[in-house]
């Protein structure tokens, strides 16, 4: 996330206003959902691939049963710029529409969001950029079914576009655009490729670790983001190893979406102030950069959060040797490489050294950096 924030000690907050449903089999519940909520006319909105492989199915069969129809529309085929979401927008008419069922990764819950807004307040989503510029809950509500478990956008507070223009990332952050319901249902997330699965799910992990010992964490987002590295750091091996594996989506869903619940209260730190810059210089994952980040950050953090430091590698199993061995697990799923192979050139320092004290989720890192010590953390993963 981008943009100034002022230093200020920020208040611990936990309020999460989407309702919370999940279970094996719930995406068949998103007719009934939809009747509950008083809605008839959703837009279905996927990607190609999903509805390809029938992902979407268990979705439509509901909505069918309970006598809706809807409209589909599977164009989130990539993670979405600007102009994909206003040529979205051209192709329906949103105005007809009282709510979005949205089936997919974060790309696909994102514009998800966004046609929400501009359904219900009109306008280009450029004018919601920033903070809280949403001006109310819109009345087209939106219900999300993810299919991957990493980055919490099924409850969350934030739309991501590319702005290629700009060259940038675009950022539209309210509490009032949380999704209505969502529904996790890990049969949703089988599908999802290992390679996938490791960095959304390490992206997870680096949601609840920072969440755990952010200056904004309190005590039900301490008690979240800390259940929630357990079940992620426990279970991403396996569930990189045997996607199959009912058990272990299922822990890894659950702990994507609590590690949201807290890091968007809590805010988060370095790791994700530097994943803005790291992923848009190095064409690389986000999941990827945060992951990367991580050994380092947490070791320039370490002196700075006292017990919390051993909570933290108790929670994920690694109560000796915590560092190497995290190191060693981001490695083997495929996550941890050097920066110094991605292309980074000294050129590139100072832009990623500046975009990272610009950041809005820089204040809440327990340290505060100097801008040489952003510089050395970025030595360090070199
Ligand atoms: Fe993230």
């Amino acid at each position: 996330m981008s943009g100034p924030m002022s230093d200020v000690d920020p208040i611990p907050v936990f309020s999460f206003p989407t309702s919370w449903s999940h279970g094996r089999g719930l995406a068949g519940r998103a007719g009934t959902v939809l009747g509950e909520l008083g809605c008839r006319d959703p837009l279905v909105l996927t990607d190609g691939l999903l509805l390809s492989l029938g992902v979407v199915e268990p979705v439509l069969d509901s909505l069918r049963a309970a006598g809706i129809d809807y409209t589909i529309c599977d164009a989130v085929n990539y993670e979405p710029t600007v102009d994909l979401f206003d040529s979205i927008i051209d192709r329906l008419d949103l105005k007809k529409f009282d709510a979005v069922v949205a089936v997919g990764g974060g790309s696909v819950l994102d514009v998800a969001k966004g046609l929400a807004v501009i359904g219900s307040f009109g306008g280009h989503i450029r004018d919601y950029a920033g903070f809280d510029k949403v001006p109310g809950v819109p009345p087209i509500k939106v219900v999300t079914v993810p299919t991957t478990s990493g980055t919490g956008s099924e409850i969350s507070d934030g739309v991501v576009l590319i702005d290629e223009a700009r060259k940038t990332k675009f950022l539209v952050i309210s509490k009032k655009i949380c999704p209505t319901v969502a529904l996790t249902d890990p049969l949703m997330t089988v599908s999802m490729p290992p390679r996938v699965t490791a960095f959304s799910g390490t992206d997870a992990l680096v949601h609840a670790t920072e969440s755990y010992i952010s200056k904004g964490a309190g005590p039900a987002t301490e008690l979240f983001a800390l259940r929630a590295i357990e079940l992620l750091c426990r279970n991403i091996r396996a569930a990189c190893d045997n996607g199959g594996d009912l058990d272990v989506r299922e822990r890894m869903q659950i702990g994507a979406t609590m590690a949201m619940s807290a890091g968007m209260n809590s805010k988060l730190g370095l790791c994700h102030a530097m994943a803005m810059p790291l992923c848009a210089l190095y064409h690389m994952p986000h999941g990827q950069a945060v992951g990367m980040a991580l050994p380092v950050v947490l070791a320039y953090n370490a002196p700075a959060v006292g017990a919390k430091m051993e909570a933290v590698f108790q929670a994920m199993g690694f109560a000796d040797d915590g560092f190497a061995r995290l190191e060693a697990l981001l490695k083997e799923i495929g996550v941890l490489a050097r920066l110094g192979d991605m292309g980074f050139q000294e050129s590139h320092m100072p832009t990623i050294v500046n975009e990272t004290m610009n950041s809005a989720q820089r204040p809440t890192n327990p340290r505060d950096p100097t801008p040489e010590d952003i510089a050395a953390i970025v030595r360090r993963m070199l």
